[in-house]
């Protein structure tokens, strides 16, 4: 398993100039506290003016640079924690990217999103939130242990065991008492996160066929879980924070009765208290630290089960040149199933598409013709015999170089939520108006388009679900064939249009893709008389 800290770390210089900084913050205000204890209190015994200007000045410069260097210490550890979060994220993309699709879909998307959003949100205050305060607890504790040790030793080690209980004993209590309720936490809020996306997406079936009252009562279930699980969380919190503040007052008073007793100067005795009390500042944050870590941890375990799956499709180490562009393309004796418990989809086809030809698959729904659409883009890998692009197994091209031998239009082509001609010129970023008007009117789209007030430049909505079933699938036929890509795969373009329109659609999209190959996926008989061979997959 990838450990988390190279996942999360953010980059060395950062970290340690935050780290840096604050310590400089923390150490400042216990120097200002020091100084103007000892001024106010030797100020009171009215001695020669001249003799306290070392000390005004002392407090005049702690007292600015204090804020001057927490001020900076916030920019870098900001900077700090954004480019962790760029890494991660990036890092996180680059190691999904190549399990989609096939491996994502074993996921809901809403527990996708969660862990790219939340969990990897979380993550970034790995180093920040742990490493820094960490830092600088050790060296401003140290030092004000052994300042005040220098001056009277029971002090310092009162002062000691003090910020030994606050900054050691009080987190790990904390961080023992939350473990489980923060492991809790980032699930729930997971499996709220999932819940709602899903109800919004069926948020129109749910209403139409009444059953939005469970669904409600289901989310509100996971909301309270969630809220129960933060309540003990923040109730844990404040017991860690009052106990800080408790061993806090016990030690200054400790540390005041042992120099008290020990009958050193009475300016000393005010100096020591207000010093301890002050250093406290640096252990205070570890308690907080300490009850996140464990969210943090779980989190960063969801974000790193899913970096680390190794994909089910990868490229090979030495990848063959990216094939010629009129080149055959085979399934041979192809077996392929989803997943390995499941029965194979498809038993031993061999489907041969030769440069240029054009071959229809016909079939019973649920027969496998969307799974050779995947095979062919190496969405899925066979089980058993290959895929061939002129005569070489896909598997030894690199996977760019075979998708983009093809154009997929129709089924599960995806509309994006923009205009019409943004999800156009996906295809072909550089098309010229006319091309795009071209491909529209081989989709026999460019009539309604020209009805529009804005063209192509309306908006489609999400999933295109402005647009009707037939334009939506007609939309990505012409997206398919403004690509230059050799071989069109139409799955089931004609399935939302009557007879007459669909007849006349196929005719055009075939004039349109001449020269290219062409598998038409289809249930219905337009076209069949156009193609060289028409293949049928068992029902
Ligand atoms: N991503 C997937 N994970 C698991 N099983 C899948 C997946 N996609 C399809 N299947 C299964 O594979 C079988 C074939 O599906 P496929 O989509 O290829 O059928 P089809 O012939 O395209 O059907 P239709 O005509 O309805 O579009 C189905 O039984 C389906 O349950
Ligand atoms: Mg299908």
């Amino acid at each position: 398993m990838t450990p988390l800290r190279s996942l999360a770390a953010p980059p060395r210089t950062a970290l340690v100039l935050s780290a840096g900084l604050g310590a400089l913050a923390v150490a400042f205000g216990v120097a200002l506290m020091t100084t103007a204890g000892y001024l106010i209190s030797r100020a009171a015994e009215q001695p020669p003016i001249l003799s306290l200007t070392v000390t005004i000045v002392a407090v005049r410069f702690f007292g600015l640079a204090r804020p001057l260097a927490r001020y900076l210490e916030r920019l870098a550890s900001h900077d700090a924690a954004l480019r962790s979060l760029g890494r991660i994220r990036a890092r996180f993309y680059e190691r999904i990217e190549p399990l989609a699709p096939a491996e994502l879909s074993q996921y809901r998307s809403g527990e996708l999103l969660g862990r790219m959003v939340g969990d990897v949100d979380a993550l970034q205050g790995l180093y920040v939130r742990g490493f820094g305060p960490t830092v600088v607890a050790l060296v401003v504790g140290t030092t004000s242990v052994i300042v005040t040790a220098a001056f009277l030793p029971g002090s310092g080690l009162v002062l000691a065991c003090g910020l030994l209980a606050a900054g050691a004993a009080v987190p790990l209590v904390a961080a023992a008492v939350t473990r489980r309720a923060g492991r809790r936490q980032v699930a729930a809020r997971a499996e709220l996160t999932a819940e709602l996306v899903e109800v919004l997406r069926g948020a129109p079936e749910l209403v139409a066929y009444g059953r939005e009252g469970e669904t409600l009562a289901r989310l509100r279930a996971a909301d309270y879980e969630l809220a129960r699980l933060s309540r003990r969380q923040a109730l844990a919190a404040g017991l860690g924070d009052a106990l800080v503040v408790l061993t806090t007052g016990v030690t200054v008073a400790a540390v005041l009765a042992v120099s008290v007793a020990a009958d050193i100067d009475r300016v000393l005795v005010a100096t020591l208290a207000l010093l301890a009390l002050a250093s406290f500042e640096a252990v205070t944050p570890l308690t907080a630290a300490a009850r996140e870590l464990s969210a943090t941890r779980a989190a960063g375990r969801r974000v790193v089960e899913l970096t680390d799956r190794s994909p089910l499709v990868r490229d090979p180490d030495e990848a063959v040149p990216a094939p010629q562009r009129r080149a055959p393309i085979a399934l041979e004796d192809v077996t392929a199933r989803y997943a390995s418990e499941d029965e194979p989809v498809l038993t031993r086809l061999t489907l041969p598409l030769p440069a240029g030809s054009r071959t229809a698959l016909v079939g019973p729904s649920g027969a496998g013709k969307t799974t050779v659409t995947n095979l062919l883009l190496r969405f899925l890998d066979p089980e058993e015999g290959r895929v061939t692009i002129a005569g070489r197994d896909i598997r030894e091209y690199r996977q760019d170089d075979v998708r983009g031998m093809f154009a997929v239009a129709g089924q599960d082509a995806h509309v994006f939520n923009s205009t019409i001609r943004a999800n156009l010129q996906l295809a072909r970023p550089d098309a010229t108006e006319g091309e795009l008007w071209g491909a529209l009117r081989e989709a026999r789209l460019d009539v309604w388009v020209s009805t529009l007030p804005d063209g192509l430049d309306t908006p489609v909505g999400e999933e295109g679900e402005r647009l009707s079933g037939g334009q939506r699938q007609r939309l990505t036929l012409a997206r398919a064939l403004l690509t230059r890509a050799p071989m069109l795969v139409l799955d089931e373009p004609t399935a939302h249009l009557d007879p007459e329109t669909a007849e006349a659609l196929v005719r055009d999209v075939f004039a349109a893709a001449e020269g290219r190959t062409v598998l038409l996926i289809t249930h219905r008989p337009e076209g069949l008389d156009l193609v060289d061979e028409i293949v049928t997959l068992g029902g």
